[in-house]
């Protein structure tokens, strides 16, 4: 470890902690104090956590053969065989598998289709109606992902659909698991059968019904027995919807708080086609809120970094957080600057990864932002968000980084 913790250090912590409702509190107070590299000093769960550009390089490039995807822990125990926690030639069969559905190649195929759950679900809103944009950008990109992948229009499922879904994000969420990883969870046990009730469902229905060119079908034609299937669905149909329900969310957040971009953003959105400060919106809202806001990873082979050794056996994160708010590397790094990206790239390589990097970098990065960006275009087209009860908001740390209590606006229907 690159130096010694201050002896006040716990207690920082654990105020932090208490203040932020949430570990993020803690990491950034390690991050400050003890640079790159440090390990979180609890007695059951210590992992390390590393950030920076040349971490963040060595995890996800040089080094990334001495480390493994696979945990001990509730995303695996859910997941299963998923593409997400499985590693090597297995990892490469499934992702080979899935690639094409989400080549960006592919992606002008779902453009219109983006756009039509958007219109659907804001159709439901009335003038002056104050909406939960967390809740509805959530409704909006579960009716995407399962249309897009499954070819499934959930629709009239959603509202039984809703709390399995909510039940096996927030299975996966940090909670006391992690001091207990023994804790019986029976509340869990009916939600999550419902859900792979509906999966398997799917499942049955394509195998006995025609084909459609889309991601499940790309999974019974490679063969795969149904567990394996159901594993690869509930995998990206969770990764796939609950990371764009909270940039969605994030960037009306960010809006709200800076009514001048919001004005600007939305002219600019309403005369063309394009729109670079969209983009760039997207972006900084990535930085300041990465959904994905740590990596997880085992380490199977010491990981030599620069500041330190992270022995095998070990558990260990990489911090998108904290990365993207060093100030060693961002000017301004606490402030929402979507300019900041309007000149091209001027922070090193690996300083920005809110995709994570190498081979293993999400598969859904480009249907991610088109997805942003045609659902935001069409909703600042169509309406006026005005804040309310906007100062209770604060990051939650969940199975994404997630603006809670929630992101009440009130809409109005633009007149032009
Ligand atoms: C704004 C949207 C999204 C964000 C911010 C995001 C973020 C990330 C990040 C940071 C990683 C790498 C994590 C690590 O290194 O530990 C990742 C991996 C992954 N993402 Fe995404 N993601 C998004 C959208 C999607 C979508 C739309 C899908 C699927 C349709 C998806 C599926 C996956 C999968 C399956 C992986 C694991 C890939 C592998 O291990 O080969 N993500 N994502």
């Amino acid at each position: 470890m690159s130096e010694q913790p201050a002896p006040d250090l716990g207690l920082r912590v654990l105020r932090a902690w208490l203040k932020s409702g949430s570990p993020l509190g803690p990491l950034e107070v390690m991050g400050d104090e003890m640079g790159y590299f440090f390990q979180i000093p609890l007695p059951a769960f210590h992992p390390y956590v590393v950030f920076g550009p040349q971490a963040n390089r060595a995890v996800l490039v040089t080094q990334r053969q001495k480390l493994l995807w696979r945990n001990t822990d509730p995303v695996t125990d859910l997941l299963w065989r998923g593409v997400l926690v499985v590693d090597g030639e297995e990892h490469e069969a499934y992702r080979k598998c899935m690639e094409p559905a989400l080549h960006p190649a592919q992606l002008p195929a779902y453009a219109e289709m983006m756009v039509a759950q958007a219109k659907r679900v804001c159709d439901g809103w009335q003038a002056g109606q104050v909406v939960d944009l967390l809740v509805e950008s959530r409704k909006i990109a579960l009716l995407i992902i399962f249309q897009a992948l499954f070819s499934q229009d959930i629709g009239k499922d959603l509202p039984h659909l809703w709390q399995p879904i909510l039940k096996a994000i927030a299975y996966i969420s940090p909670g006391a698991w992690i001091l207990w990883r023994q804790l019986p969870r029976p509340s869990f046990t009916a939600p999550l059968r419902q859900l792979d009730a509906y999966l398997y469902g799917l499942i049955a229905k394509r195998r006995a019904g025609p084909p459609h060119p889309d991601l499940l079908q790309a999974l019974i034609e490679a063969d795969y027995p149904d567990a394996v299937i159901r594993d690869q669905m509930l995998t990206m149909l969770i990764a796939g919807h609950d990371t764009s329900t909270a940039l969605l969310a994030w960037v009306f957040v960010l809006l709200g708080k800076h009514p001048s971009v919001m004005e600007e953003l939305s002219l600019e959105v309403a005369q063309n086609d394009k729109s670079p400060l969209l983009d760039a919106v997207i972006k900084e809202a990535l930085r300041l809120y990465p959904p994905i806001h740590i990596g997880n990873r085992r380490v199977a082979q010491a990981l030599e970094l620069e500041q330190g050794v992270i022995p095998a056996g070990e558990r260990m994160f990489y911090s998108i957080y904290l990365t993207h708010r060093d100030q060693r590397i961002w000017e301004a790094a606490e402030a929402f600057r979507p300019q900041r990206f309007l000149g091209g790239r001027q922070t090193p390589p690996f300083s920005y990864v809110p995709f994570g990097g190498g081979p293993r970098a999400c598969i859904g990065a480009a249907f991610g932002q088109q997805e942003a960006r045609l659902v935001l275009t069409y909703l600042l087209r169509r309406f006026r968000f005005e804040p309310v009860h906007f100062e209770r908001i604060h990051p939650h740390m969940g199975a994404t980084l997630e603006p809670r209590p929630g992101v009440w606006m009130r809409v109005q229907p633009r007149t032009h």
